[in-house]
């Protein structure tokens, strides 16, 4: 027996992941692992807030019969509840339970919305650069991916959004703070895009929708906030997790949210219950929809993700890097001084500074590095980049 043929080339083709991970393996052995700087993976190294490991402790303590059985496919009517009441402090949209889905982390709520709305073939712009595990999501529904170019300041190029429109589109998906940039759509860009996608659904008879991913989105800096996309467009959908801003990405817990506007609501969100059960996740971990009612509020400590934003920033200038200085999220995604950017990305291995190529993220000409890694890390890697930059300058 041998994994299907689809399986073996969408293996070959995040072949990259691994390869890094590897290399990661053998440089940690070889050189000791302080010598190497791994900025290769989006994992949260800031534990979670103490008053998880309080409310856990709590919980677990809880011996009312059902505790641990079966629930709704949504999920606790409380956790929703409570889900609903926090997205009413900074949406005009008001939300009841109703128009929330408790998902097994955000990736498994792009798949619980994208099962629900995709046609097979229906098209799904995706503004590059962006995060990669979309394709295989979007391959899991039949939908096809229309990757559009931004702005080389990661901003969204509207125009191109819109040409790239068909017939054919059925979804938008944006993600806001981004990864790999680190970019924060304004209003503006969120207006504009309302504006499309509207005349567009008009035009066609069908909506098209607007689905937004937002683990990051408590993640900013400098007192910047996310604009609501509920606010900029009726049909739109938010899926968010609290992998990133709880750092609990093992516990796989996140929620969907529908516009309480959306066309077709019951259906929609009869169609999101339905399609969180049959991929399999039949509803998100009970203990966790538990502990994180009472934590929606809170969040890591930013301010450390936003000092050593920069600590990056200024040891890359300094060091001749050109970049866009990023709004939220834990990610810089400089240009890379070659045309190539995994040899670049290989240039900076033999440095023992791990990376991956902004090709990976659909953004050639480019490397990712994620800073969700100790200051000491940042600080002992910089004359590295500085070597390598000046080889390449
Ligand atoms: C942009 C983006 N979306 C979704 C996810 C998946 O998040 P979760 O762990 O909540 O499924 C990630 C994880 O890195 C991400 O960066």
């Amino acid at each position: 027996m041998s994994a299907s043929e689809k399986i073996r080339a969408s293996m070959e083709r995040s072949s990259w992941i691994r390869k890094m991970f590897e290399e990661g393996i053998e440089r940690k052995a070889k050189f000791g692992a302080e010598n190497v700087f791994d900025f290769s993976l989006g994992n949260p190294d800031l534990e979670p807030p103490s008053r998880v490991a309080e409310i856990l402790a709590e919980l677990a303590k809880d011996t009312t019969p059902h505790t641990h059985a079966y629930m709704p496919n949504a999920g606790f009517v409380e956790t929703r509840q409570a889900v609903a009441d926090y997205l009413n402090t900074f949406n005009k949209a008001q939300f009841t339970a109703d128009e929330i889905v408790m998902t097994v982390g955000a990736g498994g709520g792009l798949n619980v919305v994208l099962k629900t709305i995709l046609n097979p073939q229906e098209e799904v712009i995706i503004p590059s650069p962006y995060f990669v595990e979309y394709n295989f999501y979007l391959d899991n529904h039949q939908g096809v991916p229309k990757v559009v170019a931004s702005h080389p300041d990661f901003s969204l190029n509207l125009e191109a959004i819109s040409e790239a429109v068909s017939e054919k589109t059925r979804v938008v998906l944006i993600n806001s703070p981004n990864n790999p940039t680190g970019r924060v759509y304004t209003a503006e860009e969120l207006e504009g895009l309302s504006e499309i996608l509207t005349h567009y659904s008009a035009k066609f008879g069908e909506p098209i929708y607007l689905l937004s991913d937002e683990p990051y989105r408590k993640i900013v800096y400098d007192g910047i906030s996310v604009p609501s996309v509920f606010d900029a467009y009726r049909e739109s959908f938010v899926v968010t997790s609290f992998s990133k801003d709880l750092s609990l990405p093992g516990e796989r817990i996140g929620y969907a949210a529908a516009n309480p506007e959306i066309s077709e609501k019951a259906e929609i969100l009869g169609g999101m219950v339905l399609c969180n059960r049959v991929l399999g996740y039949v509803n998100a971990p009970a203990l966790m929809q538990r502990t994180v009612r009472h934590l929606l509020e809170e969040s890591v400590d930013i301010s450390i993700y936003q000092r050593r934003r920069d600590l990056f920033c200024e040891g890359l200038e300094s060091a001749g890097y050109d970049f866009e200085k990023p709004e939220g999220a834990f990610y810089l995604f400089p240009r890379t001084p070659l045309e190539d950017d995994a040899a670049f990305v290989r240039a900076l291995q033999e440095e023992n500074i791990l990376t991956v190529p902004g090709s990976g993220f659909g953004g050639p000409g480019h490397f990712r590095i994620a800073y969700c890694v100790e200051d000491k890390v940042i600080e002992k890697s910089l004359p590295g980049f500085k070597r390598v930059m000046e080889k390449y300058r």
